[in-house]
């Protein structure tokens, strides 16, 4: 394990005491010396704190104020300001509040949905993913957001686990609507964005649009009472299974769309959305962020890398929105002239590494990188408030006070945290990586996930320095240097990120097993040189007098998976190696990887040019590792 010692060596305190004559000027340098970051720290905690006053006084003087009262307050003081730009057609911040109240209309007239009950959004990046977001949220309702590269078996089980009343699909999703819809709970009503439709049972919601009033619903409707109570639903992987509906309240809400500010976003500014919506990062930061600034956002319908800057000279944009993959996709693309001709000021996301920061700095010109670090469920989060290349954020004593968090000691073979022979579990020492837990209490909530109990109970560490405490585990590792930069290390546990999502390696190996001649598979993650998270790779054993049908192999993948979770790499084993909790054993696999030159079972590579599974020979091997074959 790499320490971090040596890139960030600790402030020398200097030997001399000062005299008083040096006074003032020197208590001013050893500031600077012993506490770099003290005035840096000491204005984003008097952010943090200032915000967190704001929504405790609120709700002493008996007022809950959410993100959507600051929306319909912004719709009567700045009616005509731009809110969302979508293929350069601009919509009003009073252009959005109607067509949503429209919505609400609609749903209110022909369904008998109740304050609190649950509607699932199937929807791509465009405005009426905005509008029925808000629609539905000024009738009480909970928004689930459901992932659309999820199909199948997959996506029934996300929409049966949030029990929704009622499913709303984008036109363009109707392909997966149609695949789920025999097996689709009859008790749930669907509804589709278009004017009319073929399909029985399901309801048309673009015509009554039209013609519903866009008088706001009566106010109690969507007045919130609590701001802990639930208003969305966001789909994760978490570390295992298949994926699951955090459960995300207002309060949840009010902190994301804090964040744009926190980075010092102003109203004047032009926030650029790329990423899909039905992530937290769209959302709650992007959008939820746009409205607390009463600011302009462009939205993209898919992440464009030739578009890119083209749309932000266009638009103006001057806050973008990335995920590591993204900067190192802009990054390869070639080089232009006047790439630095553009007005973004702050890019706002997580997962850039090191090389591609520095990178994308030179090449793009002084944009102000904010990376932050937050669970979409989790109950903590990270900035860099001070500027480090490649940290996720800095903590400090008066942070920990606010946002109790430790890293511990971690045990890679059997995964899982290590305890002592007292049976507790220990704090990693700086520069180490530990796995980042948070305390979970009264005033850190973590608020679960729907449906399943037993999923919330797997996110929780108890007993962990003492009898009875509680921790929220994040299932990432974690450094701390010495200067208490926090520097993301991996992610532990069943699951792994592609392409920006999270892959649920269990899910990937039930599609696997349900192959008439795979007996088993055992999927994880491994590192490809210049790509980020890890690529999927399933170690499989046959059944008995069988022999690996590749056609067919791909032909299951590409149906059941989204594109992200097919797996890249195939091993076929002769047995399986489990741990001593017969857990399957991964950690050798991963490190063995997919290098046909040391590894002797057959290895085979989804090659995506010719649509099937290729053997993995060493000279494709090489074209992977050149960059010379995509992934
Ligand atoms: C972008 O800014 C320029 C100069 O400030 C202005 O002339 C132009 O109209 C702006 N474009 C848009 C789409 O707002
Ligand atoms: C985060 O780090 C980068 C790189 O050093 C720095 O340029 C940026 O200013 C930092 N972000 C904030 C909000 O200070
Ligand atoms: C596999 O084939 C062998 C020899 O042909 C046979 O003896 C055995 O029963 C077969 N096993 C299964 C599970 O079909």
């Amino acid at each position: 394990m790499r320490a971090w010692d040596d890139l960030y060596p600790l402030p020398v305190p200097p030997s001399w005491v000062p005299g008083a004559a040096v006074g003032i000027l020197s208590l001013h340098f050893i500031q600077k010396l012993l506490f770099p970051y003290f005035w840096a720290d000491l204005r984003y905690l008097l952010k943090v704190v200032t915000y967190g006053l704001r929504v405790e006084m609120y709700r002493l003087q008996g007022r809950v104020v959410t993100v959507l009262d600051k929306f319909v307050k912004l719709a009567e003081k700045q009616p005509h300001k731009p809110f969302l730009i979508y293929e350069g057609t601009v919509h009003s911040y009073q252009d959005v509040d109607r067509r949503s109240n429209r919505i609400a209309q609609v749903f209110l007239q022909h369904e008998a949905l109740k304050k609190g009950d649950t509607v699932a959004l199937l929807m791509g990046n465009e405005p009426d993913f905005i509008h029925v977001w808000f629609g539905l949220a000024k009738l009480g309702c909970v928004v689930a957001f459901l992932n659309f590269n999820v199909r199948l078996r997959s996506l029934l089980h996300c929409v049966s686990s949030c029990e929704p009343k009622i499913l709303v699909v984008g036109a363009d999703l109707l392909g997966t609507l149609e695949e789920i819809l025999p097996n689709l709970q009859k008790d749930v009503s669907v509804w589709i964005m278009t004017k009319d439709s073929t399909l029985p049972s399901v309801h048309t919601l673009l015509d009554k649009i039209e013609a519903a009033s866009e008088d706001p619903v009566p106010v109690n409707r969507c007045s919130a009472n609590n701001l802990k109570s639930a208003v969305l639903y966001i789909f994760t992987s978490g570390t295992t299974g298949l994926p699951k509906a955090a459960v995300i309240s207002h309060m949840q809400v009010l902190k994301g769309a804090a964040g744009l500010w926190a980075f010092g976003a102003t109203a004047e500014d032009i926030i650029y959305i790329t990423l899909p919506l039905y992530h937290s990062a769209a959302s709650l930061l992007g959008i939820g962020g746009c409205i607390e600034l009463g600011a302009t956002c462009v939205l993209k319908k898919k992440f464009s890398a030739s578009q890119f800057w083209s749309d932000c000279r266009r638009y103006n944009v001057t806050v973008i929105q990335y995920i590591g993959e993204l900067c190192r996709y802009l990054c390869n693309q070639p080089v232009k002239e006047g790439e630095k001709n553009h007005k973004v000021r702050l890019a706002v996301g997580n997962g850039v590494r090191n090389d591609v920061w520095r990178e994308f700095l030179d090449r793009f010109g002084a944009v102000k990188i904010c990376e932050f670090y937050g669970a979409t469920e989790g109950n903590i989060c990270f900035m860099n408030h001070t500027g480090k290349i490649g940290s996720v954020g800095r903590t400090n004593f008066f942070y920990k006070l606010f946002f109790p968090f430790d890293l511990i000691k971690y045990d890679f073979q059997k995964d899982e945290p290590i305890r002592n022979k007292h049976g507790w579990c220990e704090k990693v020492k700086k520069g180490e990586a530990g796995l980042l837990i948070s305390k979970v209490n009264a005033k850190n909530p973590f608020f679960g996930y729907a449906g399943n109990k037993r999923h919330t109970e797997k996110k929780l560490l108890c007993d962990v320095f003492k009898k009875g405490d509680l921790y929220f585990n994040t299932g990432d590792l974690m450094v701390q240097d010495h200067d208490n930069f926090l520097y993301f290390w991996d992610r532990i546990g069943d699951t792994f990120r592609w392409k920006g999502e999270n892959v649920a390696t269990t899910e990937v190996s039930d599609v696997l097993v349900m192959l008439d001649f795979i007996q088993e598979a055992n999927v994880y993650g491994v590192s490809v040189p210049d790509h980020e998270g890890k690529a999927g790779m399933a170690s499989v054993i046959l059944k008995q007098n069988t022999s690996l049908d590749l056609e067919q192999t791909y032909k299951q993948v590409v149906t059941y998976l989204p594109s992200y979770a097919c797996p890249l790499f195939l091993r076929v084993q002769e047995k399986m190696e489990m741990t001593g909790t017969f857990k399957q054993q991964k950690f050798r696999l991963v490190d063995e990887g997919f290098n046909p030159s040391t590894i002797t079972d057959p290895l085979y590579f989804l090659d995506n040019s010719k649509k099937a599974y290729v053997s993995l020979t060493k000279e494709v091997h090489e074209m992977i590792l050149s960059g010379k074959m995509k992934l």
